[in-house]
This record gives C-alpha cells, sequence and structure tokens, in this order.
C-alpha cells in the first residue's frame, strides 16, 4: 500500500498503518512484522486507542458508517478487552479472593499482557503478570467514554470496568514485570502510576464507584516508598535509578502533576541519564535488549510531557527527530541504533527475534498523541511534511 493512497504526511500514515493492522475483531496487532510480537497489548493497544480518538477529532475518515473510522476502531478495541476481560472474569475473581485474604495468587488467574486476535492465551513462556495494562485500559476508555458521553456504560462494559477495578484494587501492592516486561519482583512506580490512574478512571466511569482509599493509598506508598535519595521517583521500590517510563506518572496518569517538583526533578533525571543527546530516549541504563538503543516512543512520550507542562520548544525537536525515523515508507520503529547502551547484546536480539519491530503501532500512536496535543496547544506549529528533512 503507497503512502499516496491516503496523504503524504506522516500523521496519514500513521493512522494507516493502525487501521491496517487492527484485526476484525478489534484487537491491534502490536508489531506486525515481528513474530513475537504479533499480539495484542492492553497497554500498547490503550494508548492505540487514545491516539484513534484524538485523531477522530482531527482529521475523521469517513467511511459510510456514522463514525470516524478511528472512533470504530477505538470502540472495536475497548469491546475487544471487554470480552477479554469478562472470558477470565472467574479467574480474575480467584485472584481478588486470594490476594484479599493475603495468599498468593495462581498466575494462571491474572490477566496475561498480551492476547492473540481472537483472544486467545498466546505461547507460553512470556512474561505475563503486568498490572500497568490494566490500569492503562481504564484510562484509555474513560477518555473515549467522556468524549462522546457513553453514560451509563453499555452494562458488559459497566462489567468490565468494575471487575478490573476490584482486581487492581486486590493485587497492586504485588510485585509484577513492569511495562518492558522486566524485573518480575520489583514494585514499580509507573505500573502503580497506571493503577492509581486507572482507578480514578473507573471512578469517572462508573458513577458510585469509590477507588478513592486505594488510589490515595498507592499515592502515599509512591510518595513514601517509591523515591530516589535525591527526591525524584524511582524506577522501582528501593533502587535508585530512573526509567523512562516514569514520564506516565504525570502524563497520562496524573499521579502527580506535570510541575510537581517530584516530578520536574524525574524529568531532569530522565534528561540526564537516558535522553541520548541529539537523538531518542533510553528506557533505563541497564537495558540490553537489541543493545538498549533510543526509543521513539519514549522520545515522542516525553515531548508529549512537555507540551502538557507548556515547554513546546523541546518538545517540537524530539516529534522532529522522531519524524526523521520514519523509513522510505513512513514506518516508526520501536527503537533505533545507534545509539546503544550495550552493543554487545544487539546481534544477539536480532538472532533471536528478527529486526526491531516497525512499524511498531504503539509508535505510531505516540506520533498521534504528541501531534495532536501539540495541534491543541496554545501556539501550535504547522504540521509538517515527514519527507522534507
Ligand atoms: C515492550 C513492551 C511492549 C511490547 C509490545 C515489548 O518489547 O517492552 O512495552 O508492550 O514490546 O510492543
Amino acid at each position: 500500500m503507497t503512502i499516496s493512497r491516503f496523504s503524504d504526511t506522516l500523521i496519514a500514515r500513521s493512522r494507516q498503518v493502525i487501521l491496517t493492522h487492527q484485526q476484525p475483531g478489534g484487537a491491534y496487532l502490536a508489531g506486525p512484522f515481528m513474530p513475537d510480537y504479533q499480539f495484542s497489548w492492553f497497554r500498547d493497544g490503550a494508548f492505540i486507542a487514545y491516539a484513534m480518538m484524538l485523531d477522530g477529532e482531527i482529521a475523521p475518515v469517513q467511511h459510510g458508517g456514522s463514525m470516524a473510522a478511528q472512533w470504530e476502531s477505538a470502540q472495536s478495541f475497548h469491546d475487544w478487552c471487554v470480552r477479554v476481560i469478562l472470558r477470565r472474569a472467574d479467574g480474575l475473581e480467584r485472584c481478588i479472593a486470594r490476594a484479599e485474604a493475603g495468599q498468593p495468587i495462581d498466575p494462571r488467574d491474572a490477566l496475561n499482557a498480551r492476547y492473540d486476535a481472537q483472544g486467545d492465551d498466546g505461547p507460553d513462556g512470556w512474561p505475563e503478570f503486568q498490572l500497568d495494562g490494566p490500569g492503562a485500559w481504564l484510562w484509555s476508555l474513560s477518555a473515549f467514554v467522556d468524549r462522546f458521553r457513553l453514560r451509563p456504560l453499555p452494562l458488559e462494559w459497566e462489567r468490565a470496568v468494575r471487575l478490573v477495578a476490584r482486581y487492581l484494587a486486590a493485587l497492586w501492592r504485588l510485585p509484577c514485570y513492569d511495562c518492558w516486561e522486566e524485573l518480575p519482583d520489583d514494585v514499580h512506580i509507573s505500573t502503580l502510576a497506571a493503577i492509581y490512574g486507572g482507578l480514578r478512571a473507573a471512578e469517572r466511569l462508573v458513577p458510585g464507584l469509590d477507588c478513592s482509599t486505594t488510589a490515595q493509598a498507592i499515592r502515599a506508598f509512591v510518595l513514601e516508598r517509591g523515591l530516589t535519595p535525591g527526591g525524584e521517583l524511582a524506577k522501582s521500590v528501593g533502587r535508585d535509578a530512573v526509567d523512562a517510563n516514569l514520564i506516565a506518572a504525570a502524563v497520562p496518569f496524573g499521579l502527580l502533576a506535570p510541575d510537581d517538583p517530584i516530578m520536574v526533578r524525574t524529568i531532569e533525571r530522565i534528561e540526564r541519564d537516558l535522553h541520548a543527546p541529539g537523538s531518542g530516549v533510553h528506557r533505563h541504563l541497564d537495558d540490553v535488549y537489541y543493545g538498549g538503543g533510543a526509543w521513539v516512543l519514549l522520545a515522542l512520550w516525553l515531548a508529549w510531557y512537555y507540551i502538557e507542562r507548556g515547554d513546546l520548544a523541546p518538545a517540537e525537536a524530539l516529534i522532529a527527530w522522531s519524524e526523521r525515523q520514519a523509513d522510505a515508507e513512513g514506518n516508526l520503529p520501536e527503537q533505533v541504533v545507534p545509539p546503544m547502551l550495550a552493543p554487545e547484546h544487539y546481534l544477539a536480539w536480532v538472532e533471536q527475534r528478527g529486526p526491531i519491530a516497525q512499524p511498531l503501532l504503539w509508535t505510531h500512536a505516540k506520533y498521534l498523541i504528541a501531534r495532536a496535543v501539540l495541534a491543541r496547544s496554545p501556539s501550535p506549529r504547522a504540521c509538517i511534511d515527514w519527507r522534507e528533512r
């Protein structure tokens, strides 16, 4: 499919990549050409659906139905999530009961990080137990429901929201894999932020649902146990390090305001430790995945944070850099190398998984989000043609 079929901008290409690789049942394949990524993640999908919602406001694609294609896409993903969650309701109830009784949960009862397009489990051996994804999904769903004033919620949606909120409220203290699918024995601050944002969203989704006690407990826990000696948010409890995923604590999950001093210090350390000069953003200093390259979606996430804080110049520089990472067809990758933190690991990953995922739908989503929030900021810059670089 050529770029000119839609338009010649990276925004149009991003929209096209996402719509093309969404499956008929609503699942978004994270990376359609990498076998390990031919699944749908709650986390990736939450941001992709949010991007589709924003993009539908700016450039609705009409296709015969009453809604923009982007909005139908987001709704279809949310429907897919609801089906996946409700099919596993018995397992989630067992998790909730065991966690509330202080007993260990059976990981087979918990939600997976990824499912195939039909909502079935992927192959064994994946780091599945990740609590940030369901939190991110609640946040994304609530943005969608707010936008379309969909209250009262469809009954199945409400059942899924209530169940996921109870699941997160019962399990939030448990160590789990983080959003990079690493360090299962840690309690990750970015995961707690996603759970916090998800619980707050659940309250907006279902009037009368009160998650405030848990949400306040999570926030208090982060402020007491989740800081580094330097007063930044920590990558996880007890670690004196930051991770670029901590941007999420402010944007979009709102655990801290973008200009909260703790958040500002955290971003300053991310800039110092993880923002490769003139390039993208590393995930964390110990990253060895594909040699630990610079992630495009993190550059765009940092740009989103800057826009929310009102700092447009650094945001524009990061967006411009991200645009230059698109290949000749306008596909954005997960990460670029060089720069690499651990170049000796690069080839082993290529041998195991193939080339770095490109396109990665989550990166395209972050691009659409950054562009959309920049466009509605006080002094937006015209959208540039991504090929003029
Ligand atoms: C990343 C996850 C992501 C998944 C699919 C993994 O390598 O660490 O954050 O959800 O790829 O994009």
